[in-house]
């Protein structure tokens, strides 16, 4: 593996490398904002279609300001959750690079949480744009190893660790005209948070969670596993049909294995990723049951990955079911 330390990748960023680096929520693979030949190869190293914007990383809100123009609501939000795992879209200034937002007028920025990110942020000149640090449409990594496993040694990491929170940041864009908060991407801060954040500064304002497709960059499939993954609803854990197991297990061309999430919603999110690539290593085709009570907070930010990254939706009928291939 091609570690490097907090220094060497600063020298790297500085001559226009890309390296990968820890947030608190996945690895990001990072390169300056104000180099194009750094922001092309990123979307290279990732085989990433440029239609798939950039979130910016800043090393603080003055800096974000340069970038960006804020409304109150989004500047409420920033203050409140940076550093850490919020994502605000905003209109962008003219010195935002169309290759990070594909031509777009919007922005995504954030400032992470996690300090070896930040050291390096404030080393450079430039803030830092960073998807995160896989193959397009495959399993974010959440260590330095899954880094490698995606890049080989192609790649240089800082390696900081176990991500804490698991999964991406949750990514917001104010509506001035409808005065209404869209969550473009369900991540680790909820909308109830969200909401009782901006409930303090205006009784009236909306918080509303829109559909993939209206998010650039928010695809059907993403973060699939290398083996088959079947998502059952409707179903109870210690009740699956064995006629279904078998069905399941013979699409899979292997066994299949259950695979059941921690009832904490903070230890699944940390472990999810980890454990869809421990899946993929070991060749292992997996089942996993919703839980009836999954539907708010972290636990729907957790779904909506677990939707993306299954390749069979199994629903339960009256007497039977149905297996969907997405
Ligand atoms: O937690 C995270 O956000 C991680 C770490 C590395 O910071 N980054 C990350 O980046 O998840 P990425 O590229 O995998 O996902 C960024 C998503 C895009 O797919 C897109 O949906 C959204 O952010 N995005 C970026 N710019 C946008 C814009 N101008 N308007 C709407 N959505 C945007
Ligand atoms: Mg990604």
């Amino acid at each position: 593996m091609s570690l490097v330390s907090v220094a060497q990748a600063t020298d790297l960023l500085d001559q226009g490398e890309v390296v990968a680096l820890p947030t608190e929520t996945v690895y990001g693979l990072a390169g300056k904002i104000n180099d194009e030949s750094a922001l092309k190869k990123i979307f290279s190293t990732k085989a990433r279609p440029f239609f798939d914007p950039l979130i910016v990383h800043v090393k603080n809100l003055e800096q974000a300001k340069d970038y960006a123009h804020w409304d109150k609501f989004s500047l409420k939000l920033a203050e409140r959750f940076w550093p850490g795992p919020l994502t605000l879209v905003l209109p962008k200034k003219n010195n935002v690079s169309d290759f990070i937002t594909h031509g777009g007028p919007t922005v995504a920025l954030r400032q992470p949480h996690h300090p070896l990110f930040l050291q390096i942020l404030n080393k450079l000149d430039s803030p830092l744009a960073a998807p995160s640090a896989n193959k397009f449409g495959q399993t974010s990594p959440t260590s330095a190893l899954h880094v490698e496993e995606e890049f080989n040694s192609l790649v240089s990491v800082v390696d900081g660790g176990e991500c804490s929170a698991g999964i991406e940041s949750t990514v917001v864009e104010y509506i001035q005209n409808e005065n209404k908060l869209r969550i473009l991407r369900p991540g680790v801060i909820s909308p109830t948070e969200i909401l009782s954040e901006l409930k303090k500064w205006d009784k009236k304002i909306q918080v509303e969670v829109v559909r993939a497709e209206n998010s650039p960059g928010n695809l059907k499939n993403h973060y699939q596993p290398q083996v088959p993954f079947f998502l059952l609803y409707g179903f109870h854990s210690s009740s699956i049909p064995p006629n279904l197991i078998d069905q399941m297990s013979q699409t899979a061309g292997n066994p299949i294995k259950l695979w059941t999430l921690d009832l904490s919603p903070e230890i699944a999110a940390r472990n999810l990723y980890k454990n869809l690539r421990e899946f993929s290593r070991n060749q292992q085709p997996i089942y996993l049951v919703v839980q009836k009570n999954w539907g708010n907070d972290l636990w729907e930010s957790l779904l909506d990955r677990l939707n993306k990254a299954a390749h069979f939706i199994v629903t339960a009928n009256a007497e039977s079911w149905k297996i969907e291939s997405k």
